[in-house]
């Protein structure tokens, strides 16, 4: 695992961005898979607006809430569509949610798996992490090998994501169909963001506590190529923050990336 810690969210945004615009810029047929939440609201527009061609790019996110059709505008669905699809020239038939509508969720989580290996599997997995320490919608307990599958939400996200539905937490969904831990570690490479002071406390659990499942972003340390983008609120609980910003300073591969660090 690699931290790289930002000076603020901008750059860490910006850093994200950058990435996955050079990701898709060395392979344009790149197969990625794609996050929600707040955090990400910015990367996708940075990427947007840096015009890179999403024309032979395929898409796989992460989760999708339970019951809620693809129109309805707190689906993942719309997010995706109204932060980057509308915006980029991707073909909508490349991009891929779990189907949180199906009548049989464990047949939507199988496909959701096939359809992942049949494109090759995932190359670059963007991550947020949540407030209960969860990656997807992996809440606390969720097996480290876990594939695709509908999971109850904790009321820590629930409350955590209410913003969205109009503060409401009785009105967020009690259930997600999401990626699995271990269909997230198959991935090639993981980029995971967080920023901001209430994240600070579940991120240094899950870079420098002990995996455990019940810290499902723990399992990042079993990735054999992970970063870990923070800005200086997120990183605030971090013990080794020195070590990481040395590693960074000789990396030469961050040299593109310095004014961003
Ligand atoms: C949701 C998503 C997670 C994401 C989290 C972070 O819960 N299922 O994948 O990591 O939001 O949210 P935010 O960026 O709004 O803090």
């Amino acid at each position: 695992m690699e931290v790289i810690p930002c000076p603020d969210r901008d750059r860490a945004v910006a850093l994200t961005a950058r990435l996955i615009e050079a990701r898709l810029r060395a392979k344009p047929d790149l197969v990625l898979g794609l996050a929600t939440g707040r955090t990400m609201e910015e990367v996708y527009a940075r990427v947007v607006a840096s015009g890179v061609s999403f024309a032979r790019c395929t898409t796989f996110n992460l989760d999708e809430y339970v019951g809620l059709p693809p129109e309805d505008p707190n689906s993942y669905a719309s997010y995706m569509r109204h932060h980057l699809f509308d915006h980029v020239d991707i073909d909508p038939a490349r991009t891929h949610l779990p189907d949180g509508m199906a009548s049989d969720l464990a047949a939507a989580a199988a496909d959701y798996e096939a359809k992942i290996a049949a494109a090759g599997g995932i190359d670059l997995q963007l991550l947020g992490i949540g407030e209960s320490g969860h990656i997807g919608f992996n809440e606390p307990l969720s097996a480290l090998r876990s594939r695709t599958r509908d999971k109850i939400l904790t009321p820590t996200t629930r409350r955590q994501n209410a913003g969205m539905f109009g503060g409401d937490c009785g009105a967020v969904p009690k259930r997600a169909l999401t990626m699995g831990v271990g269909t997230i570690l198959d991935t090639r490479e993981l980029v995971l963001l967080a920023s901001g002071a209430a994240k600070a406390a579940v991120v240094a659990r899950a870079v420098e506590g002990p995996l455990t499942s019940r810290v499902s972003a723990s399992a990042i340390q079993l990735h054999t190529s992970c970063k870990v983008v923070l800005d200086a609120e997120a990183a605030a609980e971090l013990e080794d923050t020195d070590y990481y910003r040395f590693v960074c300073s000789n990396e030469e591969k961050w040299d593109g990336y310095r004014d961003l660090l």
